[in-house]
Formats: structure tokens, sequence, C-alpha cells
């Protein structure tokens, strides 16, 4: 059995990115945004035989803080702490590049995500109306 890797994404994993993408929003990112981030060093793949979840990570608007852009898991595989590992990784990569907050948005009726968030830390900082087409954003933070 393979081991369990956490990596850089690269071209060829895109595919199976965006199928987890897509099995994982409502509105799914498509192939080329993900392309666009292949220069990223926080755009980060967990792989085990073939990937099972991705991440993103960027800074925030200002430039003080760490961003968590994106995560996803494949659906026949959560609840096994891959999200968790994702995170912590992404963690420690925002702390070598000297960042000590990491802030998100996350949509208002996405209750499991803000769920796995609040289990790795996160608060919940503000909302901003009308954020998504369809929806509100709960902005959520911590400190790293
Ligand atoms: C949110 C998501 C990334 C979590 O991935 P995961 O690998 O299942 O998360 P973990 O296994 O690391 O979960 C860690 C803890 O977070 C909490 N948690 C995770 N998913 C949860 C859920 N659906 N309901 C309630 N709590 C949840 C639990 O406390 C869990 O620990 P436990 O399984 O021991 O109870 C995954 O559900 C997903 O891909 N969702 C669709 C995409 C998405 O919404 N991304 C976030 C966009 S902002």
């Amino acid at each position: 059995m393979k081991d369990v890797v956490i990596r850089r994404a690269e071209l060829s994993d895109i595919p199976r990115i965006v199928e987890i993408e897509d099995c994982s929003f409502e509105v799914p990112w498509p192939d080329f945004l993900f392309k666009a981030h292949l220069s990223n060093p926080g755009f980060l793949v967990y792989e085990k035989e073939q990937i099972l979840g991705y991440v993103i990570i960027g800074t925030s608007e200002d430039r003080t803080r760490s961003h968590l852009q994106s995560i996803a898991v494949h659906k026949d595989c959560r609840r096994q702490g891959i999200a968790s590992k994702l995170l912590n990784w992404c963690i420690d990569l925002a702390k070598l590049y000297g960042f000590e907050r990491m802030t998100l948005e996350v949509r208002e009726k996405n209750i499991d995500a803000q769920l796995f968030y609040s289990e790795n830390g996160f608060k919940v900082e503000g909302r901003i109306d009308g954020y998504y087409v369809d929806d509100n954003a709960i902005v959520m933070c911590r400190d790293i």
C-alpha cells in the first residue's frame, strides 16, 4: 500500500482535482482556475494511491494574513482526518512565510464546513451579506 503524500499540485493532477471539486460544490471551479493556481506554492494535494483532497491558500487582500481559498476532500473519503491534515500542512507553510493569522470565508449555508473549521480552531469574525451570488459569507479566523 502506498504511503500518504502531501505535495504541491501539478498539471497532471487537475482532472482528479476537478472530479473532487465537482462532487464537493454546487458551483465548482472549472479546470482553468485550478491551472491558474499551479504557480502558487500554497496549492497542495493529499495523495494516497490517488488524490483524495486538495487545499489552496493565498494572502488576504491587504496581505497581512494568510487566506484559505478552498479545501475539499472526495465525498467517499470524508471524516478520516484528511482535510485536517491538509489544513495543518498549509498552516505550517503560512507560518514559514511569516503569517500569524489565517482567515477564510465560508457560505452561511455550509454548516458542515463551519463545524470543520470550528473544530480546527477557527472563530467567527463576521458576516458579509451577498458575498456569493446565492449566499452570505461567514468570515472565520484563527491564530497560527
Ligand atoms: C469540509 C471538508 C473539507 C471536511 O473534510 P474532512 O476530511 O471530512 O474533515 P476531517 O475528517 O478532517 O474532520 C475533522 C473534524 O471536523 C468536523 N467535521 C468535519 N466534517 C464534518 C461534518 N460534515 N459535520 C460535522 N462535523 C464535521 C468533525 O469534528 C471532524 O472530526 P470527527 O470526524 O472526528 O468528528 C469536507 O466535508 C468537504 O470537502 N466538504 C465539501 C467542500 C467544502 O465545503 N469545503 C469547504 C468550503 S469553505
